[in-house]
C-alpha cells in the first residue's frame, strides 16, 4: 500500500495560471487577435479535461483583469463573447468531470446575461470535486480593499480577519503560480496570495501551453524545498 511518489507532502493543492500570449501567439502567424483568445479558450478546455484524477484541487485561471477593460471595445467584445460561448458549450463537460466552478473578481457587474449564465454554471457545478476558479473583471488591489472594507466593518483589520473577506478564502493556500508568454509580473493577480506561493514563468505562448506542461511544473513543484521564513 505504498504511496505513489505524487502524493507525498510536496504534492500541490492549488495552482494558478496568469495565461498570457493568445495576442502574440496570433500575431506570429499573421492571424486577428481574436484567433489567439480562440487558441487560448481550447487550451484552457483541455487542461480542464486532464484535472479529473490528477489530484489536484483547484487550479486558478486568471482571465480577465480590471485592467483588461482598457482593450480595444472590439476586443472586449471578442472576449465577451468567447466567454459565453465557453460557458455554454462546456458546462455539460464540466458537470460530467467532476469540476467544481468558482468566479473570483467582480464578475457580478458583468453583462446581465453572463452573470445569469454564471450564476447557473454555478448552481450545477457545485457538487464537483475539484475546483476550477476563474478570475473574471479580477485585480487583486480591489479585492484586497473589498476585503478590508468587510474586515474592518467587524472589528480589527489583522492578518486572518482580512483573509477570511478574501475572493479566495474557500480555496486552499496558494501552492504555485504559473505565468506564461515569458512576461515577469504578477499583473495584479493574487498579490495576497502569492505571499509564500512558487513562481514559474516559462516562455511558453498560452495556447501552445499543455496539460503535460502543468504536469511538468507539478512535478518540478513537489522537488523544490519551501521554507516559509523558518529553518
Ligand atoms: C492573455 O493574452 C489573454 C487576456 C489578457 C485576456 P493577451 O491578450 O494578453 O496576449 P498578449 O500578451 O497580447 O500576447
Ligand atoms: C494579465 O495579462 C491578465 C490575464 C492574463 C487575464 P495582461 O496581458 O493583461 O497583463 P500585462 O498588461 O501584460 O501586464
Ligand atoms: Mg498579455
Amino acid at each position: 500500500m505504498g504511496e505513489q511518489p505524487s502524493d507525498t507532502a510536496g504534492r500541490a493543492h492549488h495552482v494558478a495560471i496568469i495565461m498570457d500570449g493568445n495576442g502574440r501567439w496570433a500575431k506570429k502567424r499573421g492571424l486577428p487577435r481574436s484567433v489567439g483568445h480562440q487558441r487560448g479558450v481550447e487550451a484552457v478546455r483541455k487542461l480542464v479535461r486532464s484535472l479529473n484524477g490528477s489530484g489536484l484541487e483547484c487550479l486558478t485561471l486568471y482571465a480577465f483583469s480590471s485592467e483588461n477593460w482598457k482593450r480595444s471595445e472590439d476586443e472586449v467584445d471578442d472576449l465577451m463573447n468567447l466567454m459565453r460561448k465557453f460557458i455554454k458549450s462546456d458546462l455539460p463537460e464540466f458537470i460530467a468531470n467532476n469540476v467544481k466552478l468558482k468566479i473570483i473578481g467582480d464578475w457580478q457587474s458583468l453583462a446581465p446575461d453572463i452573470v445569469e449564465m454564471l450564476e447557473d454554471a454555478l448552481a450545477k457545478t457545485r457538487e464537483g470535486t475539484h475546483t476550477v476558479a476563474v478570475a473574471l473583471n479580477y485585480g487583486s488591489q480591489q479585492e484586497i480593499v473589498r476585503a478590508a472594507r468587510k474586515a474592518a466593518n467587524e472589528g480589527e483589520i489583522t492578518v486572518e480577519a482580512l483573509q477570511k473577506h478574501l475572493d479566495t478564502a474557500d480555496l486552499p493556500p496558494l501552492d504555485l503560480l504559473i505565468r506564461t508568454s515569458g512576461e515577469i509580473r504578477l499583473s495584479n493577480f493574487l498579490l495576497w496570495q502569492s505571499a509564500y506561493a512558487e513562481m514559474l514563468f516559462v516562455d511558453t505562448l498560452w495556447p501552445d501551453f499543455t496539460p503535460a506542461m502543468l504536469q511538468q511544473a507539478l512535478d518540478d513543484f513537489a522537488r523544490r524545498e519551501r521554507r516559509f521564513g523558518g529553518r
